[in-house]
């Protein structure tokens, strides 16, 4: 079986996960079960990236130590992994003993190639990127080029990698490798970078308490992402006692290798039956995999990914989603409304892997309905019920090996596995929905639901309906990656219930004859459109949730809706400390007030909440308040609530209030003498 090493980027835990995050794991989730099913020896890592600056304010604003902050959403990552199936086989975090004593060693080769050296470092530093910027990269007004935001100068002695001395063996390693850096437009961005010219990389911090300690430069912690990037070897016991030996380049004289570093990482002496190594990313870290990476391990004389896969960003409603901005979305909602799955068969079939895609709850609802209730759903029940109906609850007694379905059936096959091969996953879905299409008209033509009243349970339709269910058998066959439960659901639906988990399986003559067929249970209730564009405008700041709404949306504070009326009769459903996490409540203070115009109830507020610019929102406490008493006063805002637009005015989080028995709503306020704006309320 060929080694297949797949790996996610190792997330960051100043945040919880949001769809960008399940995004890249889901992919790699899914391309993983794929080369399962292709016959690889599969080995999936995915983990946390624990270390660092940020990580470290993170804590101190939470009032935890930093490996608390990790623990915490540690175990969100964990919880969610299990709700969306994701297969990993390993989960690394860059605070475990054996990632520490894996970097130490990449470092020990680092420093015996002479590529390390000490200088003073100075430049304009942005602390979310945990990077040094040149005057001339920043934005316009001194700002960071990646955040917009405002950038500190830094001077410090730090510890130097020889990055510059890689430039031409980097360009060689792309050059001889045209799959290396995918896709193509962005291997051509990597190339002109190299090409341009690089300047040694600073690989050490001081008076960064959250770190590994350099080994050799007391005082100097690893730089977070040469400390990061070795997670994909580390977690293969690389650093361990003799992980290394047989390597090619390794030193000699070492004992017994870890095994899972010499099968994954470790180059074959013949290339054909060498590991395939590939790191899968979203392309604002694509430079850190396929130029510092690559340089790292060029130095330390270990062999280089095989690919490196940049995948684009996921928008809100075209724009980029950010925290701040608080248009992230969260999965929580959509997963308690439609399953795991179904977010998992939207992220793969909505973007063409490579681009930028825009995620909107609008084409959420139209995809779930017609790709999964109409296509698949429908297509599956119509032929389960005549079948049921005519054979006794069985699948038909008689199977068939020649008829119209078998040449496409063929040719779609072929299509989803060469698409899945380069990571198409769009065109593969596009495949598989192409075979449903024609299997759909191949029973609307033959009308098998006229010919069972007509003329009983006959041969012809035996075959009709043995072909009808061969047809989306083989479509739920090549949905096992994309949605594992589900896909295993329909091939119960439609026969199958011993699932093969082969390709070989996707070939024309699987489903049994006369097996007992259940009654299908509906696979994809359609969702009433209206009503669920309706319920989630609702559950923005200021409105009212209709009665429907609120009995199904995930529980928000009730007080915190300031003109509705606790319209919760029923006791809300306990959350665990994670999901209370998943709502952040910020002090801030009003700056600016004024009535939205024709409304008697909403006022229109600029909250600095500490961000750079103060936040609008729009709350319906007009009726209670006056502009002018709420300007310079503290409020408790829920940060990253879904933006709204309330009677035309964008509204970017809502203000937390109490409400009387009259509907008059009471603000929370910060005791005084206040909290600095920003402060997280918990
Ligand atoms: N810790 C680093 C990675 C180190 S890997 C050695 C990191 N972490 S992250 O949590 O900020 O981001 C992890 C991944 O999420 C990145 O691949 C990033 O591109 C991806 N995404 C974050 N927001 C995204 C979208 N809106 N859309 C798609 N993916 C995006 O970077």
């Amino acid at each position: 079986m060929p080694p297949y090493y797949l790996t996610t980027p190792i997330y960051y835990v100043n945040d919880l996960p949001h769809i960008g995050h399940i995004f890249t794991t889901v992919v790699a989730d899914t391309l993983a079960r794929y080369r399962r099913m292709a016959g690889d020896d599969v080995r999936f890592l995915t983990g946390t990236d624990e270390h660092g600056q940020n990580i470290e304010r993170a804590a101190a604003r939470e009032g935890v130590t930093p490996l608390q902050l990790a623990d915490k959403v540690v175990a969100r990552y964990h919880e969610l992994w299990k709700t969306f199936g994701i297969s990993h086989d390993d989960f690394i975090r860059t605070s475990e003993p054996r990632h520490e004593q894996g970097v130490v060693e990449l470092i020990r080769r680092i420093e015996a190639a002479g590529d390390l050296y000490l200088a003073k470092h100075e430049g304009w530093y942005c602390s979310p990127c945990e990077l040094f910027y040149t005057e001339k990269e920043l934005s316009p007004g001194q700002k960071c080029p990646v955040h917009g935001a405002a950038v500190e100068w830094k001077s410090e002695e730090n510890v130097f990698f020889r990055l510059a001395k890689y430039q031409q063996p980097l360009l060689d390693w792309i050059d001889a490798n045209p799959e290396a850096i995918r896709p193509e437009t962005r291997r051509n961005e990597v190339r002109s970078f190299v090409e341009s010219g690089l300047r040694d990389l600073s690989v050490s911090r001081t008076g960064l308490a959250w770190g590994i300690p350099f080994p050799g430069y007391p005082g100097h912690t690893v730089y977070v992402w040469l400390d990061a990037l070795a997670n994909y070897i580390t977690a293969l016991g690389f650093g361990a006692e003799g992980a290394t030996a047989g390597a090619p380049h390794g030193p000699e004289g070492q004992q017994p290798a870890s095994s899972l570093y010499r099968s994954f990482w470790s180059d074959a002496p013949d290339a054909s039956a060498a590991p395939t190594r590939i790191h899968l990313m979203g392309k604002d870290i694509l430079r850190f995999h396929a130029v510092y990476w690559p340089a790292f391990l060029l130095s330390a004389g270990l062999p280089l990914p095989t690919q490196v896969w940049a995948h684009g960003w996921w928008l809100r409603d075209s724009k980029k989603m950010s925290k701040s901005v608080g248009n992230v979305v969260r999965p929580d909602d959509l997963v308690a409304r439609f399953g795991p799955d179904a977010l998992r068969y939207y992220l793969l079939r909505e973007m063409v892997f490579g681009q930028d895609a825009n995620f909107s709850d609008e084409a959420f609802v139209d995809r779930f309905n017609s790709d999964l209730a109409n296509d698949l759903g429908n297509t599956a029940s119509r032929v389960v019920r005549v079948t049921r109906g005519a054979f006794d609850g069985r699948t038909p007694p008689l199977s068939c090996d020649e008829n119209p379905l078998i040449p496409v059936a063929r040719q779609v096959v072929a299509d989803y596995r060469a698409a899945m091969d380069q990571l198409a996953f769009q065109d593969a879905l596009r495949a598989l929905w192409r075979l449903l299409a024609e299997a759909n008209q191949y029973l609307v033509v033959r009308e098998p639901w006229k010919m069972v009243k007509a003329e009983g349970a006959t041969d012809a339709l035996s075959r009709i309906l043995w072909n009808g269910l061969e047809a989306v058998r083989i479509v739920a066959t090549g949905l096992l990656p994309f949605m594992p439960t589900v896909a295993r659901q329909v091939l119960a639906a439609v026969g199958t219930s011993t699932v093969t988990e082969n390709l070989d399986a996707m070939a024309w003559g699987g489903t049994p004859t006369s097996a007992p067929l259940p009654e299908l249970a509906p696979l994809f209730p359609r969702i009433d459109k209206e009503k669920f564009m309706s319920e989630i405008h609702s559950s923005a700041p200021g409105s009212t949730p209709p009665a429907a709404a609120a009995e199904t949306s995930t529980p928000a504070p009730a007080a915190a809706t300031p003109v509705a009326p606790a319209a919760t009769a029923a006791a809300p459903a306990e959350v665990s400390i994670d999901q209370f996490f998943a709502t952040e409540l910020k002090v801030g203070t009003v700056r600016f007030a004024e009535r939205v115009p024709k409304s008697d109830k909403l006022i229109r507020l600029l909250v600095d909440l500490g961000e750079e610019t103060p936040r609008q929102l729009v709350a319906g406490i007009g009726k209670a308040y006056t502009p002018e008493e709420l300007v310079d006063h503290q409020v408790v805002v829920v940060a990253n609530l879904k933006p709204a637009k309330l009677m035309g005015v964008e509204s970017r989080g809502m203000i937390l209030a109490a409400t009387d028995a009259d509907g008059k709503p009471i603000l929370v306020r910060p005791h005084a003498p206040g909290a600095a704006n920003g402060t997280r309320v918990k």
